[in-house]
């Protein structure tokens, strides 16, 4: 077989007198990789990839990227497709099974996510012991990884049945815990979960309902967040899911894997770039003020960069960021808002997208570029925008893990290094120092 891109199978590597064939190995969609395994066997050398840009770490039959087109499939499925007509919990099934489900399979899946989404009393004392200002994202990430306090001593890794439910698990308890640390930070008891609602409008009931009144919810709230929700759910081989990979691989547990997870989303360069681009925009303030934070952008020695633009894969228009940016005119006419900082992210976006620094580069928004300013409308507050990328991403996380756990060429990620240190020198005693 060969690829109609390279028309490859193999490729030699002349490494001094030696030539050293590479298979190519193909994929059902997308750039050919070669195979290097071999390379430090037959040359005696490594390769060299900072920040793995040019390296596959597995296979995998999740999520599909083409960067250059702006495409992004879910099991095959174009994501314009699932964001109009399915729903955060109906993908999460795809993404985890392979297929859509039946009306009897969703349904099945739907009872078990319901039925899963309590935690342990013994929660609420942990939750108590983190300061009221701690950040949420902080906060997720140690109650998740306490969850493998709870499922450890009788997880059998081995038990498909088992993983599976590890999965269902965490996909219902994720939004439960998320809730709950918002609602410490704030003070406010914690909302238990009702199973009588499905899945999204149940979390944003948890987030914002108070004991003393009912909970007013619009339709269309609950929609743009799954929605969101939906866009958010997987992105293949990037820093969090690679992260989950990678501590998968050495067999941990898998709650610790997912929290591990959510510490890497925490960055800004990741998904903490919804929180930094409200930040920037509101910093930026006004629309007369979009030039200066352009020239900045372009000043290296600044340090600034614009949040909610650019891409390691996407060398074009982000195919959720278009989709955010539909809906956030939507979402806010809907609800009545209107929010001076919209008109600061299209005058951004206007001018960077005209300037040649960005034009050069590929710089595009990102799917973080418009959606906080969604969930600012949804009075979602700043710090939590990063905690709904990671209830979302959950579904993609525990997928990736599965699907790893199945791989027979799963094996433990160690990548090596260039050494930059000393060379093997003497101990000296440190009155001789
Ligand atoms: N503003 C200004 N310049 C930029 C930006 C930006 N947002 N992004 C990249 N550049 C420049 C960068 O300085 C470099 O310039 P030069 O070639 O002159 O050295 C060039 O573009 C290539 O940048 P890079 O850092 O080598 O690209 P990367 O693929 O390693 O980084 C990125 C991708 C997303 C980390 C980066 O574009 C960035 O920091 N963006 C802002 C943060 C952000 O929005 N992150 C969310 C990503 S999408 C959500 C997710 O998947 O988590």
């Amino acid at each position: 077989m060969s690829d109609n891109k390279t028309g490859l199978d193999q490729v030699t590597l002349a490494a001094g007198d030696k030539n050293i064939v590479l298979p190519v190995l193909h994929p059902t969609l997308g750039a050919p990789c070669i195979d290097i395994a071999k390379v430090p066997k037959e040359t005696g050398c490594f390769t060299y990839d900072a920040g793995f840009t040019a390296t596959a770490s597995c296979k995998s039959a999740i999520t599909y990227i083409d960067g250059d087109a702006g495409v992004l499939l879910y099991r095959g499925y174009p994501i314009e497709q699932l964001a109009e007509k399915s729903s955060f919990l109906e993908v999460a099934y795809l993404l985890m099974n392979g297929e859509l489900p039946t009306t009897g399979e969703f349904e099945k899946f739907e009872h078990e996510v319901t039925h899963h989404t309590m935690m342990h009393e013994a929660f609420k004392s942990f939750l108590g012991g983190f300061r009221h200002d701690a950040h949420p994202m902080a906060m997720l990430t140690g109650m998740l990884g306490s969850l493998a306090s709870f499922y450890h001593n009788d997880l059998d890794l081995e038990d498909p049945e088992q993983r599976r439910m590890t999965a269902i698990r965490l996909i219902a308890k994720v939004p439960t815990i998320a809730a709950a640390c918002y609602r410490h930070s704030i003070g406010w008891p914690i909302r238990y979960p009702r199973n009588n609602l499905e899945y999204t409008t149940r979390f944003l009931h948890m987030l914002k309902e108070v004991p003393s009144e009912p909970l007013e919810l619009s339709p269309v709230a609950a929609k743009a967040m799954d929605l969101l929700f939906i866009l958010h759910a997987d992105h293949e081989q990037n820093a969090s899911t690679s992260t989950v990979r990678l501590v998968g691989s050495t067999g941990a547990n898998p709650y610790v894997s997912v929290a591990a997870g959510v510490a890497a989303l925490w960055g800004p360069a990741h998904g903490g770039a919804n929180e930094a681009v409200l930040k920037m925009l509101a910093e930026i303030g006004r629309p007369e003020n979009v030039k200066s934070a352009i020239d900045k952008a372009k000043d290296k020695e600044s340090g600034f960069r614009l949040m909610g633009f650019g891409h390691r894969v996407y060398k074009n228009y982000d195919p959720r960021a278009a989709l955010v940016r539909k809906m956030t005119h939507e979402v806010l006419g809907q609800l009545g808002v209107s929010d001076p900082l919209l008109d600061v992210a299209m005058k951004l976006e206007e001018a960077a997208l005209q300037d040649e620094y960005f034009v050069q580069r590929k710089l595009y928004p990102n799917v973080d570029f418009y959606s906080g300013i969604i969930y600012k409308a949804l009075g979602i507050p700043v710090e939590m925008f990063t905690v709904m990328f990671a209830i979302a991403r959950t579904a993609g996380w525990v997928s990736h893990w599965l699907e790893q756990q199945e791989d027979p060429e799963n094996k433990i990620g160690r990548p090596r290094q260039i050494y930059t240190g000393s060379a093997n020198r003497d101990y000296v005693g440190i009155d001789k120092r």
